[in-house]
């Protein structure tokens, strides 16, 4: 039962393998249409986002700096700059605009930020820092792989 259990586990993950590798080859051979959801947005919402994301690399460069130097106060004190306290300033107009998957996602990154820093000053640990924030870039990854925004021109608002 265990043996047999430990087998279909094995195919099951050559199986996904398989399959991610078959989707990079079709992305490669074959650059298609960007079939991500679309965010419709003006440019000032857009320019928004845009920068609220560089600040997210930014802050993902420092922190891979200081964990490199492994100063886990400046650990904390980078991770906290990506928390929760970035988030208060979002226009309603924009919140409407954007889907709850969406925000919930971008939640749960300044959160893990959040938890990153409380983790790097009470466990002083740099590598599950590196753990976290590795969990962390795998939600960039999957929001960036779902969604993209076009700017909408000024004329179609009216
Ligand atoms: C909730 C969704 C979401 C999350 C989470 C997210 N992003 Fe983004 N990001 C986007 C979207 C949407 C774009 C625009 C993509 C497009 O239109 O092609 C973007 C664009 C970017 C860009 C390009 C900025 C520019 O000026 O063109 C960078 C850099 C970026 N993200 C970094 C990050 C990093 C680093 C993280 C994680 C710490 C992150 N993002 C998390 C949604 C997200």
């Amino acid at each position: 039962m265990k043996s047999a259990s430990l087998v279909l586990a094995l195919v099951l993950g050559i199986e996904a393998t398989a399959a991610v590798a078959a989707d990079a080859h079709s992305h490669h051979a074959a650059p298609t249409e960007d079939r991500r959801a679309v965010l419709a947005l003006s440019e000032t919402e857009r320019a928004m986002i845009l920068e609220e994301m560089r600040l997210f690399l930014v802050g993902v460069e420092k922190l891979t700096g200081a964990l490199a130097r492994e100063d886990m106060a400046a650990v904390a004190t980078e991770a906290r700059e990506l928390g929760v306290k970035m988030t208060h300033d979002v226009p309603p107009a924009l919140r409407e605009k954007l889907p709850q998957a969406f925000r919930q996602l971008g939640f749960t990154v300044h959160r893990d930020f959040d938890a990153l820093a409380l983790d790097a000053e009470s466990m002083k640990d740099p590598r599950h820092s590196l753990q976290q924030l590795s969990a962390t870039l795998q939600k960039c990854v999957s929001c960036h792989a779902g969604y993209q925004i076009r700017p909408q021109p000024l004329a179609a608002a009216h």
